[in-house]
């Protein structure tokens, strides 16, 4: 019998995949599932896994390999897709990917299948992620081709086939989670003019039941990297996460946007990123002290496009590959401290330092010890303005 590995959540999408899979297309199922948000009940995804039908099921907890070599490098670029949304969705889908591939080779399988549905975006990260790296394997989407057309007719199936689905309550929208924040769409959200309800976060308070006294984070960096947290040192992970617990709790990383899917279709979604959003802030603080004015606004040109590079699927091409490495460049000299004040949904950079330091008080004051020469200014904007002399007259130009 041929192998197949699946994408498996542990949701009801993926639960029926496993049984329609093997119904369908005469397959053995292995299920594998990435942990890059809240810890697995193991058990639990393993059984749901095998009642429907699974042969083995890889459970693994990726969190470090996510937050180092996919978060890191989108944090040194700056990436924002559309000026807004930090990517957590986009980022995890090519570490899925990549391990997707793995396993399919370890085990010689003949298939890759995920639960994506044909509208989004994550069926273009996982499938072009996975035939970047290896084009062999023949990848199925069970969404985009069977039968069921209601979460009903699978909660059918799935009692037909004693198929085990959570008894919890399906949340009204539709979710998608890890520590570089959430991403909540569908349901009530589809009405772009509606304010989404305050039950529709996961994350983040509302802004008037944050508390009362503001908070104050300092968040060390060394060469580029978050490494530690108000004086004590700690892993990338546990910073994230200590992270989205204070920043979420001050109602900070909320945001709500019209979004442009690769797809074509134009989505509303709400977002809530507190770490990101922190740390994003944070180390554009930084580079901006260590970093000169022309490298600064050079990669913000870039920035947008890698941004857009990890959004559309590109995770593992070469020119996301190039610009990593522009990235990281100079990240040795981000070193220093962010000091941000969180007060009622706020983050507001309130200090900033580093040895690599560009800043001079001495440049910039007004006060005493000013060490600017106010001389050269004068013949600098003689030369600076020449080219521009009299171009914005009003007065009519003499015949030449
Ligand atoms: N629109 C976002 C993106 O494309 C979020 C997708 C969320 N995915 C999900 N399966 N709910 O990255």
């Amino acid at each position: 019998m041929e192998k197949l590995v699946l994408a498996y959540s542990g949701g009801l999408d993926t639960s029926c995949a496993v049984k329609w899979l093997i119904e369908r297309y005469g397959v053995e199922v292995i299920c594998f599932s990435a942990f890059i948000g809240e810890t697995p009940n193991r058990q639990l995804l393993e059984r749901k896994a095998k009642s429907a039908g699974a042969s083995k099921v890889y459970i693994e907890d990726l969190k470090n390999e996510f937050a180092e070599s996919f978060i890191l490098p989108a944090l040194w670029a700056h990436a924002r897709y559309e000026g807004k949304y930090p990517m957590a969705t986009a980022l995890g889908r090519p570490l899925i990917a990549k391990h997707l591939v793995r396993i399919a080779q370890k085990e010689k399988a003949k298939y890759i299948a995920h639960g994506c549905t044909g509208k989004g975006n994550d069926q273009v990260r996982l499938e072009v992620g996975i035939r970047t790296l290896d084009p062999s394997f023949k990848i199925i989407a069970p969404l985009r081709e069977w039968e069921f057309k209601t979460r009903e007719e699978e909660i059918e199936y799935a009692a037909k086939n004693q198929i085990i689905v959570s008894a919890t309550k399906k949340s009204p929208y539709s979710i998608d989670k890890n520590i570089w924040g959430i991403a909540i769409e569908a349901g009530i959200l589809e009405d772009a003019w509606r304010e989404a309800p305050e039950s529709a976060f996961v994350m983040t308070r509302p802004p008037a039941k944050t508390p009362a006294k503001p908070a104050y984070l300092n968040i060390g960096f060394e060469n580029g990297k978050p490494v530690s947290l108000n004086g004590k040192r700690m892993p990338i992970v546990k910073l994230i996460e200590s992270l989205n617990r204070t920043g979420g709790r001050y109602g900070v990383g909320r945001m709500d946007q019209i979004e442009n899917r690769l797809v074509g279709i134009k989505s509303r979604e709400v977002y809530e990123a507190p770490a990101a959003v922190l740390l994003l802030t944070a180390h554009e603080e930084l580079e901006g002290l260590v970093m000169d004015r022309t490298f600064l606004h050079y990669k913000r040109v870039i920035s947008e496009r890698y941004a857009e590079l990890v959004y559309d699927g590109m995770w593992f091409s070469p020119l996301k590959q190039a610009l990593d490495a522009f990235f990281a460049a100079h990240q040795s000299k981000v070193t220093g401290f962010v000091r941000i004040k969180l007060d009622r949904g706020n983050a507001m950079v309130v200090g900033r330092k580093s040895p690599y330091s560009l800043y001079s008080e001495a440049l910039a004051t007004y006060g005493k010890g000013d060490t600017f020469d106010r001389k050269a200014a004068e013949g600098f904007m003689k030369i600076w303005g020449l080219p521009y002399e009299g171009q914005g007259a009003s007065v009519k130009r003499k015949k030449p």
